[in-house]
């Protein structure tokens, strides 16, 4: 039985290993998709927080780039967006 660390599913392409050793992209998202253990009682509803977190980082960079360029004025409103 193999112990957290090592990968589930070990790359066996010698090129992607080689560029993976050095930037370990491949591994991380195995690491985080694969390999990293969860309670077996999570559905597809627990992924809802993170779109949760997403929609406010959305409206939170939106929002600022609104506040930079919106014109609070009857007239000028309409234009500014
Ligand atoms: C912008 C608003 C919110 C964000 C960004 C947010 C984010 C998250 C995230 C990332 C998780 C962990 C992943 C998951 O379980 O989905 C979580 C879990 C949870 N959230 Fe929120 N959340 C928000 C609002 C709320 C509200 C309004 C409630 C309740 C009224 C709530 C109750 C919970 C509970 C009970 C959990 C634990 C779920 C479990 O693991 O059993 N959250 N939230």
């Amino acid at each position: 039985m193999a112990d957290q660390n090592t990968p589930h599913t070990p790359i066996t392409n010698p090129l992607l290993k080689w560029v993976d050793d050095r930037l370990p992209l491949v591994s991380m998202m195995n690491h985080a998709t694969v390999d990293y253990p969860c309670p077996r009682n999570l559905n597809y509803w627990w992924n809802f927080g993170s779109l949760a977190g997403f929609c406010l980082v959305l409206m939170i960079a939106t929002g600022l780039v609104l506040a930079m360029h919106y014109t609070p004025h009857v007239d000028m409103a309409f234009a500014s967006v």
